[in-house]
């Protein structure tokens, strides 16, 4: 890696943002003919979510969404990333879309545009239509073309003042944390079913870019965002060298394989056979998933650390292995694999901070993506913050969090990355899905009890870089 530049000054254009989702933040999920999506009926379902919370209110943002834009304003962003709720557009998944709904997101962008503020819009941040599941979810086929048809309906009614799309976020969590660890709405544990899921996600990805551009001004751009892992192993070892193979496999090329590069890797078809044997994958289907990206999302936390899991652990059942509170494990055939704690500093998701791994995902698909534009479309971390006695949040892990990240991202265009923005996760302070409102990932601090917003440290010291466009000293 090469040594940090100075003085750390970002590209003019570099886009400064901080991202959100529909379910963590919207709240007023029975307006506007809103249906449920497999986040209400999870979320409702006790025992599913940390003390029974829900998205119900979330941080209202429906209602404040004007509040928001102007905080946003005022710390100097340029960029803001949030996703559309598909049932307030088009409840049950089927069917007309809902102008009401599609007029809220309207107003958004409008507001976000009035303030200097660049949209980008995500179209599918985990919320399914509830009915969508019980026709069979992410493992039927049809729930692709669903989605193809859904990115048509606000494709066609955002295309004219949103630029930035993307189609899905992080696939990954759909797929595995969904329907196999369970640890994600819909909560199913069944290895073969996330394996299909994964397949119908790309293919939704690959309908609904053809969708979007068939109903968009050419100028506008689509991409993905997708939570690629990196991988390190304990040693050099070749059993744990084809361990880390694995994961990557599962993380990683299950995705930008057929994204990318035309094929799922041939490694991925053999370590799973004996789960699936891919028969899903229809003439043509790759060809559709593998239409050009304008641009690719990468969302970074933390690295993972894999070795060949000793012999009386292939033995096999169900395990933990730091992926949520499921016994059952995210990856399918992995047997064989065990994930160890990585080293160093840990944030309050006990994710070890790790700045080394984004400069190392970035120079991945500088690689593995020549030519195509990259933004870190999520990174940040959670702490424990709390207003002191003057109601100031001050959360100077989280800068120096930043800080590093934003350094290794600097690291990444020095070494000539074509990397054209960062998104904060997050905005605010908001539903962290299964662990409730129990984890605070925001620049902005969120009192839930009045829902009152307060800028933390780090907004402000976010906001000055924004403006600046360079990282200042930390001590500074
Ligand atoms: C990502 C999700 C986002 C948030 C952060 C912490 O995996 O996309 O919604 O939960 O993690």
């Amino acid at each position: 890696m090469s040594e940090p530049v100075t003085p750390v000054t970002f590209p003019p254009a570099f886009l400064w943002g901080a991202a959100t989702s529909a379910y963590q933040i919207e709240g007023a999920v029975r307006e506007g003919g809103r249906t449920p999506s497999i986040w209400d009926t999870f979320s409702h379902t006790p025992g599913r979510t940390a003390r029974g919370e829900t998205g119900d209110i979330a941080v209202d943002h429906y209602h404040r969404y004007r509040e928001d834009v102007a905080l946003m304003a005022g710390l100097g962003l340029t960029a803001y990333r949030f996703s559309v709720s598909w049932t307030r557009v088009q409840p049950t998944g089927r069917g007309p879309a809902v102008q009401r709904g599609l007029d809220f997101y309207r107003r958004l962008v409008d507001e976000l545009l009035a303030h200097g503020i660049k949209p980008a819009l995500t179209l599918y941040h985990w919320d399914l239509p509830q009915e969508l599941e019980d026709a069979g979810g992410w493992p039927e086929r049809d729930t692709a073309f669903r989605f193809a048809e859904y990115a048509a309906m606000v494709g066609e009614a955002l295309g004219d003042r949103v630029e930035q799309w993307i189609t899905l976020n992080e696939p990954w969590c759909s797929a595995f944390l969904g329907y196999a660890s369970g640890i994600h709405a819909p909560g199913r544990t069944d290895p073969e079913a996330s394996l299909r899921a994964a397949h119908h996600l790309n293919l939704a990805h690959g309908l609904g870019t053809s969708a979007l551009r068939s109903v968009m001004p050419s100028r506008n751009s689509v991409a993905v965002s997708l939570n690629s892992a990196v991988v390190r192993t304990v040693s050099r070892d070749p059993a744990d060298l084809a361990a880390a193979q694995k994961i990557d496999d599962l993380a990683n090329g299950i995705f930008h394989g057929p994204m990318l590069h035309g094929a799922y890797p041939r490694t991925l078809l053999e370590a799973t056979s004996s789960v699936t044997d891919w028969s899903y994958v229809r003439d043509g289907d790759l060809e559709a998933i593998g239409r050009p990206l304008d641009a690719l999302g990468l969302n970074y936390y933390t690295p993972a650390l894999v070795s060949a899991a000793p012999e009386e652990r292939k033995a096999g059942g169900p395990r933990a292995d730091g992926h949520g509170m499921s016994v059952f494990s995210p990856w399918p055939c992995t047997d064989d694999v065990m994930f160890h704690q990585t080293p160093g500093e840990r944030t309050e998701m006990g994710w070890t901070v790790d700045p080394t791994g984004l400069h190392e995902l970035i120079t991945r698909y500088t690689r593995e993506a020549p030519g195509v534009p990259l933004y870190v479309t999520e990174n940040g971390a959670a702490y424990d913050d709390k207003p002191d006695a003057e109601g100031r949040v001050h959360d100077p892990e989280r800068i120096a969090y930043l800080h590093a990240h934003l350094s290794a991202v600097h690291r990444a265009l020095a070494d000539g990355a074509d990397v054209r923005g960062y998104f904060l996760w997050s905005l605010m302070d908001n539903f962290e899905w299964s662990y409730g409102y129990g984890r605070r990932f925001g620049a902005v601090y969120v009192d839930y009890a009045t829902l009152e917003r307060t800028p933390k440290s780090s907004a402000w010291w976010y906001g000055r870089v924004a403006r600046g466009g360079h990282l200042p000293p930390l001590e500074d």
